[in-house]
């Protein structure tokens, strides 16, 4: 019989053994448009190691990868990162059919994977700092809460040299290449630069504090392995430094004008706003939400200095696709940007103020009240609008200091 999976290995001794997953296209609300990789590693120590397993309905897949090179039953120990299901899914049943001598978690993840799965109770925790002896090798354990969840933690295995970094320093990618040096760098800055918009982004404090926390560690980086993406082989510090420049969320030159729109008002505002913008020297991103994904947005906020948010006004709400935007982007906590709410009315007009109100919660520094238009825009509030985007541009570059 052909073989269909295989492992694929990282050194004579580390071996990826993760499932790919083609097809996936939202990862709850981020759109992943090239799919993902679910990422497990064996470690052929004296005592065989797993390193996570995958997503439920790849368990086949994980177990042929394995097969590949060792009898799965020789597993004698297997580690669990991160319990979110994405890694854990098939965890229960894995442990089922394969039978290892020892599971360890972090402390929450013990406490997380026994609240998913009941029978998960023989899980150990492992604290940060711990090491366990794989025989001829042994695993450090480094806690990373809330990167992204309670439970989070690196392993490292210092022969090798290799840091297992669970979600951290990942990317929704799936390619047959199982090395970042192997793909093409524009997807790649890309796919990493969303991933952290998109799943890291709320925690760049605990970013910054993790990598001061691991550059002072005198640990040394042969290859950065996350549970998703392609490993990090030839200079992993390139992404720690990638990492350490969004987790400062500085402000650029930037201005994302993200809008929905009934009958075009709000979207020639938004257009006038955006020349405004321009004029002053910014780089404009000009998004239709009826046309873009709300995890582009966020990837356009990533390196961005201004917000700048447009909406008409539907029974007395702003419009769901704003709304929609609008919620995803609170969630993971831009900091930093300057900016506005505008929209067109008919009645009332509630949508720009409410819209205006989310900013405020953001904390996002307002340059005025929400410049609100009934109707269609005559020409002196096209003028307004294009004075907008100038003071917004004039905001951001006094905040720049330029
Ligand atoms: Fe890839 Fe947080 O799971």
């Amino acid at each position: 019989m052909i073989e269909e999976y295989r492992a694929i290995p990282l050194t004579e001794k580390v071996y990826w053994v993760g499932a790919i997953d083609w097809t996936l296209r939202d990862f709850h609300g981020y759109t992943t448009h090239r799919g993902t990789t679910y990422n497990a590693y064996l470690i052929l120590a004296d005592r065989i190691t797993l390193i996570d397993t995958v997503k439920k309905p790849f368990k086949d897949e994980l177990i042929a990868r394995i097969a590949s090179v060792v009898d799965p039953r020789k597993i004698e120990i297997i580690v669990s990162n991160h319990s979110e299901m994405d890694h854990s899914g098939c965890l229960e049943e894995l442990i089922e059919e394969i039978s290892p001598k020892e599971v360890y978690a972090s402390p929450m993840g013990v406490k997380t994977l026994n609240e998913l799965s009941p029978t998960l109770t023989s899980i150990k925790p492992v604290k940060d700092g711990e090491k366990i002896s794989l025989g001829n090798m042994y695993l450090l354990f480094m806690e990373t809460r809330m990167l992204h969840w309670p439970d989070s933690m690196f392993s490292y295995l210092p022969e090798e040299e290799i840091l297992f970094s669970q979600d951290a320093f990942g990317m929704h990618l799936a390619t047959q290449e199982r090395f970042a040096d192997e793909v093409d760098p524009a997807i790649l800055n890309y796919e990493a630069a969303t991933y952290y918009a998109n799943i890291l982004l709320p925690y760049s404090n605990l970013v910054t504090k993790l990598i001061e926390r691991v550059s002072s560690s005198g640990l040394t980086f042969r290859m950065i392995a996350p549970d998703h993406g392609p490993v990090w082989r030839k200079d992993p510090g390139k992404i720690i430094e990638r990492y350490k420049d969004w987790a400062q969320q500085k402000p650029t030159r930037k201005a994302v004008i993200v809008y929905g729109t009934m009958w075009h008002s709000t979207e020639k505002m938004a257009r006038y706003i955006a020349e405004g913008c321009a004029a002053e020297g910014l780089q404009v991103q000009l998004m239709s939400m009826h046309t873009s994904h709300r995890s582009d947005v966020i990837y356009e906020l990533l390196e961005s200095g201004a917000f700048v948010i447009g909406t008409s006004t539907l029974n007395n709400q702003m419009l769901p696709v704003v709304a929609d935007v609008l919620t995803y982007v609170k969630g993971l906590r831009p900091q930093n940007l300057v900016g506005a709410a505008f929209g067109s009315y008919g009645w009332s007009g509630e949508g720009a103020l409410q819209a205006n109100e989310i900013l405020k919660e953001m904390k996002v520094e307002l340059v005025s009240e929400p410049l609100r238009v009934k109707h269609v825009p005559a020409p002196f509030d096209l003028l307004a609008c294009r004075q907008l985007g100038e003071n917004i541009a004039k905001k951001l570059k006094e905040k720049l200091s330029l």
